[in-house]
């Protein structure tokens, strides 16, 4: 199965666990990636795609992500299955907690993508998030900021949901 992972970072966060994620997929043909050095046709032709973002100023994508989003308006995610990832500060940012993840599912779901790997809200203290949908993360929801020490467990889970759910 060809597997792209896709990342936006500012401090590294989101790009550690890109690669974190990417080790529990060696088995497969995948590439991690930083978005801020491809063009939006180059999420194009996986089967897999894997998106990890970071939310930034109050409810704003990690900058990488900004234009990107944009661009993506409009592009045809048919058939594709996807599964997000997130970083986020919930005790600095409690109301936009993890937004960024909400809008790269939006992009995907309106391109008529098929997401795989959400996950439970239990463990995490916040107050509103685009990132929370149907009352469960639309994929994995990180805090490097306040519960790094759940990081590498909550990776391995999901990587096993996913081995499942694929
Ligand atoms: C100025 C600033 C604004 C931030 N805004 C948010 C926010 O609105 N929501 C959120 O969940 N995290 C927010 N964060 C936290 C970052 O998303 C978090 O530190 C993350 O781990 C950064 O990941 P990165 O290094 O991969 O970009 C903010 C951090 C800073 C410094």
């Amino acid at each position: 199965m060809k597997i792209g992972i896709f990342y936006g970072s500012s401090t590294g966060n989101t790009e550690t666990a890109a690669e974190l994620i990417s080790e529990n997929f060696s088995e497969h043909d995948c590439s991690v990636q930083d978005v801020s050095s491809i063009e939006p046709d180059d999420l194009l032709g996986y089967d897999f795609l894997i998106l990890g973002i970071s939310t930034w100023y109050v409810g704003e994508a990690q900058d990488d992500w900004i234009d990107l989003l944009e661009d993506m308006d409009g592009m045809d995610f048919n058939g594709v299955k996807f599964a997000i990832f997130g970083q986020g500060d919930q005790l600095g940012y409690p109301d936009t907690f993890q937004d960024g993840m909400g809008m790269v599912y939006e992009k995907m779901i309106a391109g008529g993508g098929e997401a795989l790997g959400f996950t439970s809200t239990e463990g995490y203290d916040y107050d509103e998030s685009k990132g929370e949908i149907d009352g469960q993360w639309c994929g994995l929801s990180l805090d490097e900021d306040n519960q790094g020490e759940m990081t590498d467990e909550r990776i391995e889970n999901w990587c096993k949901a996913l081995h499942a759910e694929l």
